[in-house]
This record gives C-alpha cells, sequence and structure tokens, in this order.
C-alpha cells in the first residue's frame, strides 16, 4: 500500500484519520496511548510542510447529536501541548467551510457525530474526500469498520496512503501471523470461548503452546475434566474446546498443564482469594485466576518462546487478589527474549497498570481489530489501501 512518505505533501491538505477514542473519565483522558501513537504521523505532516487535518470517532454517540463527553476537545488541548502549537478543534466541518495553513493542524470535531459516518453514506464520504488532496489512513484500531472517514474517503480521494502507525501496527502483526519464529506461544484469556472460537482455531493450527485464561480457560479445563465448581464456562462450547485440544495435540502442540488455581465463592473486590491444586475445587467454588505453581510452568514455556502472541487477561485483574497471573504473565513476556506482540482493550489496559508498555516488542493500540486480522480477516481499510495503491 502506499505510504505517506511516497507522496509531496507540502501545502497539500492531508486529512489523517487517527483512532484516538482514548477512554475518559469526567473529561479526562485516563490513558493518552493512542493519541501518542498516533503522533508521529501528525508531526511527519507537520514537518513536511502540510496543511493537517486530524479527525477520530470517540465513543459511539448518536450521529447527529453532539455530546459534550463525546467530544474530542480534550484530545485537541492535549495535541497542543505535545506539539506545542495551537490546534483548533473545527466543529460542524461539514457544514461550514474551514481554512487551514501549511504548518497548521486542526482537529475535526467526532466523524461519529455526523450524519451517514457509521453507514459508510457515499455522499458524506465525497464530502471529506473534497476537502482533502491526500488521505491518511493511521486509524489501525478502527481498520475492521467500514465507515465513511475509515473507507469512503478513500474511494473518492486523489491520494491515499496509510500512516506510520498503521505501517507499524501491520508490520507487527505481519510478523507474528505469516512468519512467526518457532517455538511460538499464543495467550488467549477472556470471559467467552465464543467470542474467540475462531482465533482459538486459527491459532491451534500455528502455535506451539496455548495458554488460555479466564472464562475460557474455565470451559477447556472443563473439557479435560476437571471440576471448575461454579467459575464461568460455556458449556455449549466444550465440543470445540476438545477439538482444538485433539488438533494442538495432533501437531505435537498442547495447553500446559494447570495444576493450581485461585478461588473465591463470590466475584468482589473483598472476597478472599484461596489458592487450591486444581484437584480439590469445590462445587461451590468459582476460579478467578490461575495459580503460583501454573504460573511457574506457564512462565517457563514462555521463556523459550521466539514468538509470542497475546489477547486477554488470566484471571480477574481488575481485582488485586486475582491479579497475579496476569501480572506474572506480563513480567515473563517483557523479559522474554521473544518477539512480543500483544493486542486487544483488556490486555493492553492490564499491561499498561503494570507499566510494562514498554518492555514488549510491541503493544498493539488496536482491540476489534487486532482480533479480527488474528482471525485471518481481512480488514475493510487494508483492503481499500491496497486497491487504492498506484
Ligand atoms: C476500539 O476502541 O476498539 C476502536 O476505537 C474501535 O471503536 P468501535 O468499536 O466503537 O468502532
Amino acid at each position: 500500500m502506499n505510504q505517506i512518505s511516497d507522496f509531496i505533501i507540502k501545502d497539500k491538505r492531508v486529512f489523517i484519520r487517527a483512532d484516538l477514542n482514548v477512554p475518559m473519565q469526567s473529561g479526562i483522558i485516563s490513558s493518552e496511548n493512542r493519541i501518542k501513537a498516533s503522533l508521529p504521523t501528525i508531526r511527519y505532516a507537520l514537518r513536511a510542510g502540510a496543511k493537517v487535518m486530524v479527525t477520530s470517532h470517540l465513543g459511539r454517540p448518536v450521529e447527529g447529536h453532539f455530546t459534550e463527553k463525546d467530544s474530542l476537545a480534550p484530545v485537541a488541548e492535549y495535541l497542543s501541548k505535545e506539539l506545542s502549537q495551537p490546534v483548533s478543534l473545527i466543529k460542524e466541518w461539514t457544514q461550514k467551510s474551514f481554512t487551514v495553513e501549511s504548518g497548521e493542524l486542526v482537529v475535526l470535531e467526532n466523524c461519529r457525530f455526523n450524519v451517514g459516518e457509521k453507514a459508510n453514506d457515499k455522499s458524506l464520504a465525497e464530502l471529506y474526500a473534497k476537502l482533502t488532496d491526500v488521505f491518511v489512513m493511521d486509524a489501525f484500531g478502527t481498520a475492521h469498520r467500514k465507515q465513511a472517514s475509515t473507507y469512503g474517503i478513500a474511494e473518492f480521494c486523489p491520494k491515499v496512503c496509510a500512516g506510520l502507525l498503521f505501517k507499524s501496527e501491520l508490520e507487527a502483526l505481519e510478523k507474528v501471523i505469516s512468519e512467526p519464529k518457532l517455538p511460538m506461544v499464543a495467550i488467549v484469556g477472556g470471559s467467552k470461548i465464543s467470542t474467540k472460537l475462531t482465533i482459538l482455531d486459527k491459532l491451534s493450527d500455528k502455535v506451539d503452546q496455548l495458554i488460555l485464561g479466564g472464562g475460557i480457560a474455565n470451559t477447556f479445563l472443563k473439557a479435560q475434566g476437571f471440576n471448575i465448581g461454579k467459575s464461568l464456562c460455556e458449556d455449549d462450547f466444550i465440543p470445540s474446546a476438545k477439538k482444538i485440544i485433539h488438533k494442538l495435540e495432533s501437531r505435537g502442540a498442547s495447553l500446559p498443564r494447570v495444576t493450581d488455581v485461585v478461588c473465591g465463592k463470590n466475584l468482589n473486590e473483598k472476597e478472599p482469594a484461596v489458592i487450591k491444586s486444581i484437584h480439590e475445587v469445590l462445587e461451590d467454588d468459582m476460579i478467578f485466576d490461575l495459580g503460583p505453581k501454573s504460573m511457574i510452568s506457564i512462565s517457563e514455556k514462555i521463556k523459550q518462546a521466539k514468538t509470542i502472541l497475546w489477547n486477554g487477561p488470566i484471571g480477574v485483574f481488575e481485582f488485586k487478589q486475582f491479579s497475579s497471573g496476569t501480572e506474572t504473565l506480563a513480567h515473563a513476556v517483557a523479559n522474554s527474549m521473544a518477539f512480543s506482540l500483544a493486542g486487544g482493550g483488556d490486555t493492553i489496559a492490564a499491561i499498561e497498570s503494570y507499566g510494562m508498555e514498554n518492555n514488549l516488542s510491541y503493544v498493539s493500540t488496536a482491540g476489534g481489530a487486532f482480533l479480527e486480522f488474528v482471525e485471518g480477516k481481512k480488514l475493510p481499510a487494508i483492503e481499500i489501501l491496497e486497491r487504492r495503491t498506484n
């Protein structure tokens, strides 16, 4: 696909679609990572003397209705501080005309306020394209959405390319999915096997070790014949879990053995964490984390890996007493010599909460897009960027 460096963008109107969908608490940005990750492309365009417009979605507002909580105002303010230059926020930018000078950056208010954005409305996409000489797609986290600002605009713009973040996200994923160095370990956590079945199925064709966490691990433990008490489990998916175990074993790959777990009777902040052998789980127990012995053997597998893909926490890491598994895992991945790639909303939150985001080879900014890419789906933004290559 075209890259931003393929074009002379001085004095050109450059429209960057970034993913600045950052978590907010009462109007305050609680993690700036996505904005920081988008800065290299914005800086590149500014230094090249372009007239720079950047837009993003934030949250999921109702189209046509402005809501303060979904405004990109705090993002524009953050960008202005980081770049040490004024950054105006342009509201209702599809309805009124505005100008941008060379070397200036403006933030175009949340594109999901625009009617037709999500449906990839043709006339809205054409309107975006009319504002633009070069469209730069840098929102890898939104690459799985076929919307007017992620897809439609690229149909009508004279020049289309990927941004620097988009490029590095793709390179990291390609490295793990297309040409992994072996042994490869994948860690898949999360509450429901049903939402990650395709990914588990894909990975079971590739990996040497499949480490599981959360409700997914419980369903596999039950499929292996262990009593998991009242733990979160999807009984309907036990046959699927058995198939995956069989597929792994027939390739000489495996699931690391779980020997101990951390249980509680109820899920709340004050619930005491009780470490038990996997054979001692009672009918009224719920498994909320893997135990220290299990984590030692998992850490050992991680040490031997040359490629690591991580999506999903091991336990209920939001509660301190059930977070050891995820924290031990984060340390093991951070200390490994492997190429390590992590992605997905909860995983990023866990890694950030341990301050480990700089210790992995690559932490993706993407949640849903990361999962769909690993599942093998063609992401719409990738499809159009490839199609519009010249
Ligand atoms: C994300 O947070 O995963 C991306 O920004 C996409 O957001 P969406 O699920 O609201 O499209």
